[in-house]
């Protein structure tokens, strides 16, 4: 790293520097749509071995990579996988999600939080992404991920995946105090996770506020915004080389907030037009997205028209190429691999 090593395009594309082609990888790039992973899974039932065992782990993040080189290869693991380190117990359920079995409900539960220490609670993360530097060197970047306060939150609190959200919104409407000491909590551990993981081997690193979108423009003002911003300043203070990137799902009605969360890149989702989110977000902000996974249902040369169609619109500078959000699991898998190879070709085609 420190001697005459190229820096791959991912990383030099998050750092604005001007690039051919805008880099490409996928949101669940590792999982079900891949017939290697669904292969793997019966050898591993529980999500928790598959993501926490380093080997099977490895094996899981570089599928993908060996299959189609994306410029940007994931760290296989759970937004909920720091949860019990911070003595928050959970598992991952075939088909819902995580489940927390004594979801956060009171003040005396936020007060009995641990701090999170990474060396002892997450030490296989460590061996997982020094494993994956090593193996894709300087031909991709290792990403890593965590997910957001508010989202986090949002497991902890309900203690699974939710429609409504009634359990966190009843608590962030009526008890905002208990709220707020849970979300600067989870703010905290995250910042040290991030940085942990930076310092393990991750290039970029995507905090996932997956569920920030279900909120108004003025609670997610309140309950998710500042916690980001809180979190992301915590990282640049110590790490402020590695570009950050933020996800919402449901972006449309947040995106300029978004943009003041002090992440370097702002994921787009498919609900906004990439050219009226260049236009909303301001030229320097850098944007990762968006094609709607449901294009990859689409014949190859409506992927291709709708890939040349997002990287017009977002123009030569400051772009990752994504979908809007993970690909589905039913995704026929040759239309992932030309998704891939086509913008790994548009330095010619566009
Ligand atoms: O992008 C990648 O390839 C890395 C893998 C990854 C997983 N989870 C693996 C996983 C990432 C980035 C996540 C993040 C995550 N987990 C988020 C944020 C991303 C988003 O979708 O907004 C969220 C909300 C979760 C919580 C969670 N974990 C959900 C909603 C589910 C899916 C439930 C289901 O079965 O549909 C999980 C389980 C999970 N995490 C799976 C994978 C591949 C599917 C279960 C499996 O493969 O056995």
């Amino acid at each position: 790293m420190g001697f005459a090593a190229t820096t791959p395009h991912l990383l030099r594309a998050a750092r604005g520097e001007i690039v051919d082609r805008p880099p490409v990888w996928m949101m669940r790039q590792a999982g079900r749509y891949m017939k290697a992973y669904r292969d793997l899974r019966e050898k591993y039932p529980s999500f928790r071995e598959r993501s926490e065992i380093p080997e099977v782990a490895i094996e899981v993040s570089l599928q993908p990579w060996r299959a189609f080189q994306p410029d940007g290869v994931i760290l296989f693991s759970d937004i909920v996988t720091p949860l019990p380190g911070l003595g928050i117990d959970m598992d991952i359920a075939e088909g819902k999600g995580p489940i927390i079995h004594a979801p956060i409900r009171t003040q005396a539960q936020v007060d009995q939080l641990r701090p999170l220490e990474p060396e002892a609670a997450l030490p296989f993360i460590k061996t997982i992404l020094q494993a994956l530097r090593q193996e894709v060197g300087n031909k991709s970047t290792v990403l890593g991920f965590v997910g957001a306060p508010w989202t986090l939150a949002a497991y902890a609190v309900e203690g699974k995946g939710s429609k409504t959200y009634s359990i966190i919104k009843n608590m962030a409407f009526t008890q905002p105090d208990v709220l707020h000491q849970l979300l600067a909590k989870f703010a905290d551990a995250i910042a040290v996770y991030v940085r942990y993981q930076i310092d393990s081997g991750a290039q970029v690193v995507q905090m996932f506020d997956s569920w920030a979108g279900y909120l108004s423009p003025q609670d997610y003002d309140t309950f998710a915004l500042p916690y980001q911003k809180r979190v992301f300043q915590q990282v640049k203070e110590t790490h402020p080389d590695t570009p950050l990137i933020l996800l919402v799902s449901g972006s449309a009605g947040v995106l300029e907030r978004m943009g003041q969360s002090g992440a370097d890149v702002v994921t787009v989702d498919w609900t906004v037009d990439m050219a009226d989110a260049r236009a909303r977000l301001g030229k320097h902000v850098k944007v990762q997205g968006n094609l709607d996974p449901g294009v990859l249902y689409g014949s190859k040369e409506f992927i291709r028209d709708r890939i040349i169609d997002t990287v017009r619109k977002a123009g030569n500078w400051g772009h990752i190429l994504n979908l809007g959000h993970g690909v589905h699991p039913d995704t026929p898998e040759e239309n992932v691999a030309f998704f891939f190879e086509t913008a790994k070709q548009l330095n010619v085609l566009v």
